[in-house]
């Protein structure tokens, strides 16, 4: 039985980068996937064109019922899958003060479609499975401000009802006008995707402790500030040199490498450590 590696949101950007790396590299079967089946499409036959051949399939993230016929399609093909990479993602449309329905689609995006693939499709995750979820510098713990939240967060039992209320405190706030800049890093600039890249990165552990008793593996990472349409093109990096820490994570990295956050050098980071210098600055993307 053939080996399958999936990578969510790869029709462009470094989850685009990811699948080509992973058609160059794993032995098996490479899902290229996007919600949109005519971007898709094109990302395909921009690979085929170099003589790459990923299969492709459509999946929205956010919306339930493609996940339930993606997840039905690798059942039905493959019976299962080993690589899981959790990277499509939108950011705040408005980077120093989005509203709360955009906030609210960053956090379902972002943070909660990982939640719904959990449960529909971690369980065909098989033995010795890697699953990584790309998170952000702005999913460090450093990202946030606010004192009592900190603490809840940093509970070594937390519990994803903890992240529930977290993110319910956060939209009310945008719902009636109370959001405090203060209680994040940076000035609150795009404040809906820290906390939701917070929780992602947060969740990450709370998966792998449910994965007890497996060997699968589930980590988070910061690819590094990305030349990307997230980023309007500004970035330190190349979307292929970006996506060499994800292939290294789930082709290379020690399978005992569990529930980590890791940067784009490789380096595992203290999640926990508030008081670090690992949060995004927007100044590093916008004068
Ligand atoms: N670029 C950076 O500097 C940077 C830094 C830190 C973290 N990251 C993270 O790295 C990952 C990749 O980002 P990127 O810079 O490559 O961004 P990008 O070029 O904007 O690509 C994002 C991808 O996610 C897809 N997507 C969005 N919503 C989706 C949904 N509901 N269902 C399925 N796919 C969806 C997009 O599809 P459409 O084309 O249909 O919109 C696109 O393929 C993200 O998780 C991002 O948060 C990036």
């Amino acid at each position: 039985m053939s080996r399958v590696a999936v990578v969510t949101g790869s029709n462009k950007g470094i989850g685009f980068a990811i699948v080509k790396g992973l058609c160059q590299r794993f032995d098996g079967v490479v899902y290229l996937t996007s919600r949109d089946d005519k971007r898709g499409m094109a990302a395909l036959a921009e690979l085929n064109k170099i003589g790459l051949n990923p299969k492709y399939h459509q999946l929205d993230v956010a919306d339930r019922n493609s996940v339930v016929r993606f997840r039905d399609h690798i059942k039905d093909n493959h019976g299962g899958l080993d690589i899981l990479i959790n990277n499509a993602a939108i950011v705040d449309n408005d980077l120093r003060s989005s509203n709360y329905e955009n906030s609210k689609n960053v956090i379902d995006i972002n943070f909660k479609s990982v939640i719904t693939i959990q449960e529909l499709i971690y369980p065909l995750v098989r033995n010795n499975g890697r699953i990584l979820n790309i998170s952000s510098d702005c999913g460090h713990l450093s990202n946030l401000r606010n004192k009592n939240w900190i603490e809840r967060l940093s509970k070594k039992n937390l519990k994803i009802e903890d992240l529930y209320e977290f993110v319910d405190w956060f939209l009310e706030s945008k719902k009636n006008g109370t959001f405090n800049s203060e209680d994040f890093a940076d000035g609150g600039t795009v404040a809906a995707y820290r906390v939701a890249k917070m929780c992602l990165s947060a969740v990450t552990t709370i998966q792998q402790k449910q994965l007890e008793g497996t060997n699968i593996s589930v980590n988070s990472m910061h690819p590094g500030l990305v030349r990307t349409d997230m980023t309007t093109g500004v970035g330190f990096y190349s979307i292929d040199q970006a996506a060499e820490t994800p292939l290294y994570l789930v082709l290379d990295a020690p399978q005992t490498l569990k529930g980590a956050y890791v940067w784009f050098d490789r380096k595992v980071l203290d999640w926990y450590d508030y008081n670090a210098d690992y949060y995004f600055k927007i100044k590093t993307l916008v004068n």
